[in-house]
């Protein structure tokens, strides 16, 4: 019988926690979060927005399959394979802070047994794994990676939201620090995951392959935020155009925003511009910049088309950083609402997927009825994430509506024109938006 220990029970890594013991494992779930801990001993998901986690949760530790503590190095001792998980976190400035991930992989060592399987499922930078968390289990432990224990790197490529379902779909791509280890490695997964399993040359190979394709997306955005500019002052609709183009297998443009937010696209490009030479990368340097401009860019059209923006009532709809999810890293409504507070407008900001005193970080009153705002009436309102809630929103509701600006090249705008307002987004102004079909 297989005993895993996962190491960090959050979003990721307690999803992975049930699927492994729905597999028949016994999974032992990890965390330095008391109330985690005694939350998951309990059947319960702490993690909302997952399909299915509270059921597989509470029937993996009815079984008696998974349980969890804040003790990682005697979980350790008691296993045969640690899956860790737990972020490398990165500060407003991108700044790399390893302080979770080294507390993490010491307390690992200090249980490590030879023959132990240990794998790394966090985003790294190149390297991280042979060169940083290696040596740092050999210290703990006594025991050489390759030699006495195998280590593997393992990139987590799923999507929160709808985990289970990715777990089925995407390969997973697995390399480790020697053959033997990468072969532990695959076999592993072969045991816990239905999806198919793709051994890479080295760990090297396998963090490069993560960064890469999350890399790949943020420079696309920029391409398709730089495309649909140009577009927009040469009478092209930008969404029909990218839709044709994207009619040739080859073409995968992705749409323009006013941001890229979350743990992951905005951040990664830095893993790799972290130890990239001048001149290397330029690209991925150029798409950051490019991509963390928007808000600006549709700022300036906004403001342009309400004559200025002090004194406006501006509602902004989602402090996500994406619809339908409940997370703020590096959303763009930061930059936003700092941006219009900074200019003298009125800013309300609604996502129901926060509690009271949630966002409290934003300049902005934080607004759960819609109705009363839309009664008072608002000037503009800029679509951040288009969660599933505001799908049924009727725009004719809001007395004095002039403009939305929307910010995800999501809404309808049809439906904002017949409220009588203007639709503007990246690329898209209001003589395009005014000009006949
Ligand atoms: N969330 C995503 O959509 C996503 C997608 C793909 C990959 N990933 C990868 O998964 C990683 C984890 O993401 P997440 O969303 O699950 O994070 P999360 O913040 O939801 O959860 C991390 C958990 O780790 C715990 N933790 C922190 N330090 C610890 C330690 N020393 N020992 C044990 N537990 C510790 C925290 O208490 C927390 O419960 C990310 O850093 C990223 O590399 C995330």
């Amino acid at each position: 019988m297989t005993t895993i220990s996962v190491v960090g029970l959050g979003k990721i890594g307690l999803p992975l926690a049930a699927q492994f013991a729905s597999k028949g494992m016994t999974v032992i779930g990890c965390d330095t979060l008391p109330d985690v801990v005694t939350s998951v001993n309990a059947g319960r998901s702490h993690i909302r927005e997952e399909d299915g986690l509270d059921e597989a949760v509470a029937s993996a530790v009815a079984a008696g399959r998974l349980s969890a503590t804040t003790d990682t190095t005697d979980a350790v001792k008691r296993s045969d394979v640690v899956v860790v998980i737990v972020p490398l976190m990165v500060g407003p400035d991108r700044a790399m802070d390893y302080r979770n991930l080294d507390a993490a992989t010491r307390s690992i060592g200090r249980g490590l047994r030879p023959g132990t399987l240990v794998i790394y499922e966090t985003t790294l930078p190149v390297g991280t794994t042979r060169r940083r968390l290696g040596p740092m289990l050999q210290e703990a432990s006594g025991l050489e990676p390759g030699t006495r224990f195998h280590l593997a790197f393992s990139p987590e490529r799923l999507y929160a939201g709808r985990i289970f379902a990715d777990l089925r779909k995407y390969p997973k791509i697995v390399g480790g620090v020697d053959a033997a280890s990468t072969e532990a490695a695959v076999a592993f997964y072969r045991s816990v995951l239905d999806a198919e399993v793709w051994p890479v040359e080295n760990t090297e190979t396998a963090e490069f392959a993560k960064l890469a394709e999350t890399t790949y997306r943020d420079v696309n955005i920029a391409l398709a935020n730089q495309l649909a500019l140009y577009a927009s002052s040469r009478d092209v609709n930008v969404s029909e155009a990218f839709r044709a183009a994207n009619s040739q297998p080859f073409s995968h443009i992705h749409r323009p925003s006013l941001g890229v937010g979350g743990h992951c696209i905005p951040v990664y490009p830095h893993f790799l511009l972290g130890d990239a030479a001048d001149g290397e990368l330029s690209l991925v340097r150029d798409g950051r910049t490019t991509n963390d401009a928007m808000a600006k860019v549709g700022l300036r059209e906004l403001e342009r088309l309400l004559g200025g923006l002090r004194s406006r009532r501006i509602l902004v709809l989602g402090a996500s950083y994406r619809e339908n999810v409940k997370e703020l890293a590096f959303s763009t409504a930061f930059p936003v609402v700092d941006m219009l507070h900074k200019a003298g407008a009125e800013v309300l900001l609604a996502d129901p997927h926060f509690a009271d005193g949630e966002l409290q970080a934003f300049e902005a009153e934080v607004v759960d009825d819609l109705d009363r705002v839309a009664s008072k009436g608002v000037d503009a309102i800029v679509v951040q994430a288009w969660h599933e809630e505001f799908r049924d929103l009727d725009w004719g509701r809001f007395g004095g509506l002039k403009v939305v600006l929307d910010g995800r090249g999501a809404v309808d705008p049809e439906a904002v024109r017949q409220a009588g307002a203007s639709y503007i987004a990246i690329g898209i102004s209001e003589t395009r938006a005014a000009s006949p079909k």
